[in-house]
């Protein structure tokens, strides 16, 4: 989570049992290079000491808005003006009435009460406190204030009971925390991500396919995501879990992600093909496990659909299609010509054979080809970086 390097996110810990887990989501926070400053209130330091979190976070922990040493050094304007974002997790139902009220009556209603950066608030409690409509209210009005909420999760709470109330989980948190520093640039916009190989059967147990591990077109996802839009994933197997906050949609063949893909691109302002679709598949898939005898075995192999030529003579008006090229010998000639032939805007081409780049890698070394003949050479980048950049390329083409 490159995005929050550098960051400095002011946790606050409201007094819920689910507190315990605020020392998980500090310690992730500074493993991603944000600066983590801690606010507790007086309940939660009866669930979780500040010494823990002192402790995670390497800064001393508020608790006490009249404590003359720490606010002569610190000071909740100070607190309020110095951070990127506030994160209150858990955050009670009394938290988030006074928050909906404007109380200052502790440090970190008072610093919330002060702060112009964005604020994203986890709630986490009973259910029936929860549903209260009196909870329902104040998250209303803070929603309508531009407060981010990530809902809690349904499950066994603490109190015995079985519902929604608890804490979301971490890797959602950090997900939303990461949306709200990211300005909101594709809101409105629906995109169309693939990922990942197929998988083209020629018995139960066995088929053909490449070593794509996904990560590219995962990051491509989470980043349009992050800029606020609707994003639909649609990916072969792979080993990485589903991103949280879109949509993921599992196929296996490329006839499978051709039927997916076809009926998402329809609505969609900007399709990125990234996965690594096999051209072929074997002309007939065996119901049984294949037996061997003695012979050589010949399997015929027969063409798949290509999907995202098949998407570029459809193209609607003002459609964005990005493609990928992986190629081990002629690298710009082979990308111009995918590029034109399946009337793409934009094709980001990767050479195989370069150190840090390719399949499996956590990075990549790419150019980007658009169709003025314009050819961009990247440097080696993580494959996150590389899909901030790729998306900022495509919003400056101006059509999304
Ligand atoms: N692609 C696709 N359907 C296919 C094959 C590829 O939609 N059957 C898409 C890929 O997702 C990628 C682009 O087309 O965005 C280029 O894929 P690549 O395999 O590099 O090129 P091909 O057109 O298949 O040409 P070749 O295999 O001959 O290099």
């Amino acid at each position: 989570m490159e995005r929050l390097r550098g960051k400095t996110v002011l946790v606050g810990v409201t007094g819920s049992i689910a507190a315990y887990k605020a020392a998980e989501l500090v310690r992730w926070l500074v493993k991603c290079g944000a600066g983590v400053q801690v606010i507790m209130t007086r309940a939660a330091q009866q669930f979780l000491t500040p010494l823990t979190l002192q402790a995670l976070s390497g800064r001393p922990v508020l608790t006490d808005l009249f404590d003359l040493g720490l606010e002569s050094e610190i000071g909740h304007i100070h607190a309020a003006r110095s951070v990127d974002l506030v994160l209150v997790a858990p955050a009670t139902a009394n938290t988030l009435a006074k928050m909906a009220c404007g109380i200052a009556d502790n440090y970190l209603t008072t610093v919330l009460l002060a702060v112009e950066a964005p604020v994203v608030v986890c709630p986490a409690m009973n259910h029936k406190m929860y549903t209260h409509p009196a909870t329902q209210d104040n998250l209303a009005a803070l929603r309508r204030r531009g407060v981010w909420i990530v809902e809690p999760a349904s499950g066994p709470l603490a109190c015995g009971e079985e519902g929604h109330g608890r804490l979301a989980d971490l890797s959602l948190i950090l997900e939303t925390v990461c949306r709200a520093l990211t300005p909101q640039t594709l809101r409105g916009k629906r995109v169309l991500v693939s990922a990942g190989p197929t998988w083209e059967p020629f018995d139960p147990v066995r088929f053909i396919t490449n070593p794509s591990s996904g990560k590219m077109g995962f990051a491509l996802a989470v980043e349009a995501a992050r800029r606020g839009a609707h994003v639909d994933l649609v990916s072969g197997p792979t080993a990485l879990p589903d991103p949280p906050g879109l949509i993921t949609h599992h196929v296996t063949t490329a006839r499978d992600m051709e039927h997916v893909v076809r009926m998402l691109a329809h609505e969609a302002h900007l399709v990125i093909m990234a996965a690594a679709v096999s051209d072929y598949r074997p002309e007939e898939a065996a119901p049984h496990k294949f037996k061997k005898d003695d012979a050589d075995l010949e399997i015929r192999l027969v063409r798949n659909p290509d999907i995202l030529a098949g998407l570029g003579k459809d193209k609607k008006p003002g459609q964005i299609l990005v493609g990928f090229a992986a190629e081990t010998q002629d690298l710009v000639r082979n990308a111009t010509e995918k590029l034109h032939r399946k009337n793409l805007d934009l094709i980001v081409a990767n050479d195989l054979t370069q150190p840090g780049a390719g399949f499996r890698t956590d990075t990549n070394v790419v150019k980007v080809l658009d169709r003025g003949g314009g050819v961009e050479e990247w440097p080696c980048l993580s494959k996150e970086a590389i899909a901030r950049r790729l998306l900022d390329r495509i919003e400056a083409l101006g059509t999304t």
